[in-house]
């Protein structure tokens, strides 16, 4: 009835009713970095874009008194932790507060919900293409709808929240091309893709072969081979590479010697030659390269992120 009252008997929407409420009660203090010298968002928070609110760990969609959120924003006036900081900001309105509630017990939806638009994959990508697209906002709609397919996504740091990781870990067994596909959806933002374990082909590999932005691959322990790395040869800007178990071998190094910027490969339990290895050493003298030959312990050292890139 109290919603009713104050004309929020229909849906709350993010870009419509929350979006505005944090540009004016938030944004000056939690803001994503774009450039080195900006300041950092307040306890790493950025709530200025939808992918800074989810990776904040302050929603628990559909409990709103359960979400930081909300717990912040409907303190009682003097309450130290209050949001904004009592003495330093304009305290929310109860309409705002009662949106915020809304919205969040109502699921925190971001999209619009019209996956209509995302019916067909854009034509014409290629990796040059991706590349020069500016990188805006990543699309809510294409977040979801990926989501939806098992696929977590995340901002590689509140610095840069329009570049993305994407990984597959927890439905990994479940997941084949038509669902890595769908990651062109996303395509100027996805800067990282973790598709270890999954049922990727070679032929699923011509999706990420357009990614143009790609510095992180992880394929390890999937069924890709050398046609595969094939498919990845527009990818210029890799700087790590996971090929762990899988079925590549020598004849695709001269491929990979052509990644001017990488800086480590993971070809453990492949059958890449000791020859093909020399290739690559020769080719791309200041890349670590980690085969069965050298010390085993040093590939886990050697990881520049272990846990993000389960081995
Ligand atoms: C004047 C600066 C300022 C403004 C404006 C502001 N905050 Fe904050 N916020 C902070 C600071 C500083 C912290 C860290 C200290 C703390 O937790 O109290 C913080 C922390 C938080 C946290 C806790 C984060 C965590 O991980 O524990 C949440 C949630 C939050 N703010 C939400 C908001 C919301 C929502 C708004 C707008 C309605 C807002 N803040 C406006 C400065 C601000």
């Amino acid at each position: 009835m109290y919603l009713q009252f104050i004309g929020l008997g229909q849906d709350v929407d993010y870009k419509k009713h929350i979006a505005p409420i944090v540009a004016s009660k938030c944004n000056s203090c939690h803001t994503a970095k774009k450039k080195e010298s900006d300041k950092k968002p307040k306890a790493g928070l950025a709530l200025n874009t939808p992918i800074g609110i989810r990776s904040g760990g302050v929603l628990e969609p559909g409990d709103a008194s359960s979400s930081e959120f909300y717990i912040r924003v409907s303190l009682p006036k003097n309450a130290e932790d209050l949001m904004p900081p009592p003495d330093d900001g304009s305290p929310l309105s109860t309409k705002e507060i009662a949106m915020i509630k809304k919205w969040i017990d109502d699921g925190a939806k971001f999209s619009s919900g019209s996956a209509g638009s995302l019916s067909k994959i854009p034509a014409g990508l290629d990796a040059r293409k991706v590349k020069s697209m500016p990188a805006r906002e990543p699309n809510a709609d294409a977040i979801e709808h990926l989501e939806n397919l098992g696929a977590t996504i995340n901002p590689v740091s509140v610095t840069l929240s329009e570049y993305l990781s994407v990984e597959w870990i927890s439905t990994y067994y479940k997941t084949t091309d038509k669902e890595i596909e769908q990651i062109l959806h996303l395509a100027a933002n996805v800067v990282e893709v973790d598709l270890s374990r999954t049922k990727v082909t070679n032929d699923g590999l011509k999706h990420i072969g357009k990614l143009g932005r790609l510095t992180h691959l992880n394929l390890n322990r999937t069924e890709i081979g050398d046609k595969g790395i094939e498919a990845l040869a527009d990818l210029q800007s890799l700087e790590w590479l996971n090929l762990y178990g899988t079925k590549v071998t020598a004849a695709c190094m001269p491929i990979i010697a052509k990644y001017r910027d990488l800086k480590s490969i993971y070809l453990w339990n492949t059958a890449v030659t000791s020859n093909g290895v020399s290739t690559l050493r020769k080719a791309l003298p200041d890349a670590k390269i980690v085969r069965d030959t050298d010390d085993r312990a040093s590939r886990f050292d050697d990881l520049d992120d272990p846990g993000k890139f389960d081995f």
